[in-house]
């Protein structure tokens, strides 16, 4: 191989390709030529030459192509040809110019770096506050929200089942800029063991007492039982008084606000469901997708969120 063929295909299915694309062109010119004619005066009598097709008496003139397409339809041929030399098109030959649409995407991804990474490396400067005031910053980190956040948070950073609201004041990890900077740069992992091993009794207790700490509707003797088991065993990670621990990614089980509740679902049901089976949240790095930079303006971008409306 050299930087003229690449081995995208088989040298079957080149050759194929080869002959198929250079056949129909070397045909489609070979039926055009054979039938020129140029003759088109009438004779003697001043009759013209027919095809010989007729309908209700109506023949057909036999005259030759007009011109300007005759000479359009050579033009065709003889662009297809000079593409085929340049660009790819034949098989595996890749063409004397050495396009490619890999190049063709580096070079305008390399051409865009260069652009913004001024740009970027000015507003990183910036406190993650002041910046989340900057309307034309904001434009620009809302992009880089949509293209690289929205699909896990929503295009509204409201989250889902699962992904937390990126809007609301209830943090896994915390709001402030330096949790949002780690939270990015080093991606969160939410763990929550499963509690089976207590039992569905002891499980059914303690939904009654997380219910009771929402200040839901809640079986009172249940939760009351559920309390003394929560102050050995969930304590330690969503703190005595279930407000939780940002450290851990513990959430506050006091403010009825739930990752893990599906559309349609009960927190009870929800609360249950995390009880038996655990949960296990992750929030990938992102710097490796998105760049030093970026994570910086995207970080300011989240807390600006709370100075709208
Ligand atoms: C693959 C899905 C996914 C993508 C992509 C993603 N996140 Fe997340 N993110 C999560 C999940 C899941 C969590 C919750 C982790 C947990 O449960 O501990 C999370 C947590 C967070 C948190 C912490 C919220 C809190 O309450 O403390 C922030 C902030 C955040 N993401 C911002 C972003 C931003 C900004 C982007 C884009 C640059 C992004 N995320 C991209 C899935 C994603
Ligand atoms: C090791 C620390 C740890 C312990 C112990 C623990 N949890 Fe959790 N819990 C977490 C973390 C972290 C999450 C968030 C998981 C995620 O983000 O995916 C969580 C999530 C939850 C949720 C889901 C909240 C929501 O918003 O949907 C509930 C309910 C819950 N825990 C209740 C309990 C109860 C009750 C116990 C005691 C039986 C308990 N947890 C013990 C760390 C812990």
């Amino acid at each position: 191989m050299n930087y003229l063929w690449n081995d995208s295909l088989s040298s079957f299915w080149s050759a194929w390709v080869i002959v198929i694309t250079l056949g129909s062109i070397g045909f489609a010119f070979w039926l055009l030529y054979a039938n020129r004619r140029t003759d088109k005066t009438p004779d003697a009598e001043g009759n013209v030459e027919t095809t010989g097709h007729a309908a209700d008496g109506i023949e057909e003139y036999d005259n030759p192509l007009p011109r300007w397409w005759f000479q359009l339809y050579v033009a065709t041929v003889v662009f297809a040809l000079g593409y085929l030399v340049l660009y790819p098109g034949l098989g595996n030959f890749a063409g004397v110019l050495g396009w490619t649409q890999e190049g063709q995407w580096e070079e305008e991804v390399a051409e865009a770096e260069e652009r913004f990474t001024p740009i970027f490396a000015q507003y990183e400067e910036i406190p993650v506050p002041d910046l989340a005031e900057d309307q034309e910053a904001m434009r620009v980190a809302e992009r880089i929200y949509l293209n690289n956040c929205a699909v896990c948070h929503g295009s509204n950073a409201r989250g889902g089942y699962g992904f937390p609201d990126l809007t609301d004041e209830d943090w896994l990890y915390g709001g402030e800029p330096e949790a949002l900077l780690a939270t990015l740069h080093q991606g969160r992992n939410g763990l929550m063991p499963s509690w089976q091993q207590l039992g569905e009794n002891n499980i059914e207790n303690l939904t009654q007492h997380v219910l009771a700490l929402s200040d839901l509707e809640h079986e009172a003797e249940r939760a009351e039982q559920g309390a003394a088991v929560y102050a050995s065993v969930c304590a330690a990670c969503h703190m005595p008084d279930g407000t939780g621990n940002q450290a851990l990614g513990a959430p506050n089980l006091t403010n009825d606000t739930w990752l893990y509740q599906a559309p349609g679902q009960s927190v009870a049901d929800s609360v249950r469901q995390t009880l038996r089976n655990g949960r296990n949240g992750h929030m990938p790095a992102q710097a490796a997708y998105i760049g030093e930079e970026r994570v910086h303006l995207v970080a300011a971008y989240v807390y600006s969120l709370r100075l709208q409306d």
